[in-house]
């Protein structure tokens, strides 16, 4: 696992908020709340290094040379259905931004993901593509999106979690090297069931008050 390609993004307010979110009292709407104000702070990290091209603009005063981000229009790409929750931050930042998502479930039997929904911008190849899903459990579900949107030609692709167990990031970093990881947290590891700890209990069923 190679681990400048793992961001944490070490920040008071990342850590409050996510502190707040971990906590079961916690109510959805809150929930939902502080994961899109998460969000939005880790789609900062995510564009940083956008590139950017001198412009000339008239300001009141002169015409000055300034920088603005040059290339086509980066894309969001949710893992349905928890990745909902971080694209609302993202789009918060960059509401120009193109939206993909992907669906994909896990066979009971085999427990390979299989993919139900699949419904992606034109020009990948063109973009930076940035794959969210709040929780990096296995990997096995992260694994699959990325390599659906490769397939689908993106070259150039980012992946954002809001907490990472050390078993998905290695899974994750073992099939996708070239993917760079942004994360809130790492936390210790995965249960028997697969739910990171200490964690925050089911993404999705929290943001939408599912069980
Ligand atoms: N998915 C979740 O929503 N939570 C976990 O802890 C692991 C996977």
């Amino acid at each position: 696992m190679k681990s400048e390609n793992i961001i944490t993004v070490n920040h008071p307010l990342i850590k409050h908020k996510l502190s707040i979110m971990r906590d079961v009292e916690t109510p959805t709407a809150k929930f939902r709340e502080l994961l899109r104000e998460i969000s939005l702070l880790l789609a900062y990290e995510v564009c940083r290094d956008l590139e950017t091209e001198e412009v000339s603009v008239q300001t009141p005063l002169e015409l000055v040379k300034v920088p603005k981000i040059v290339g086509k229009k980066l894309c969001f790409i949710s893992i349905l259905r928890a990745g909902n929750g971080l694209l609302d931050g993202m789009l918060d930042l960059v509401p120009s931004a193109r939206v993909g998502h992907v669906g994909l479930y896990r066979d009971p039997k085999s427990l390979v993901p299989v993919e139900y929904y699949l419904k992606l911008p034109d020009n990948l190849e063109e973009r930076l593509c940035v794959v969210v899903d709040p929780m990096l459990a296995t990997g096995n579900s992260a694994v699959a999106g990325v390599q659906r949107i490769k397939d689908a030609g993106a070259k150039r692709i980012k992946f954002v979690c809001l907490l990472a167990a050390p078993e998905g990031l290695a899974t994750f970093s073992d099939q996708h090297p070239d993917v760079q990881i942004v994360t809130a947290a790492i936390d210790r590891e995965l249960n028997d069931h697969a739910y990171i700890l200490p964690g925050l209990g089911d993404a999705g069923d929290r943001m939408y008050g599912t069980k």
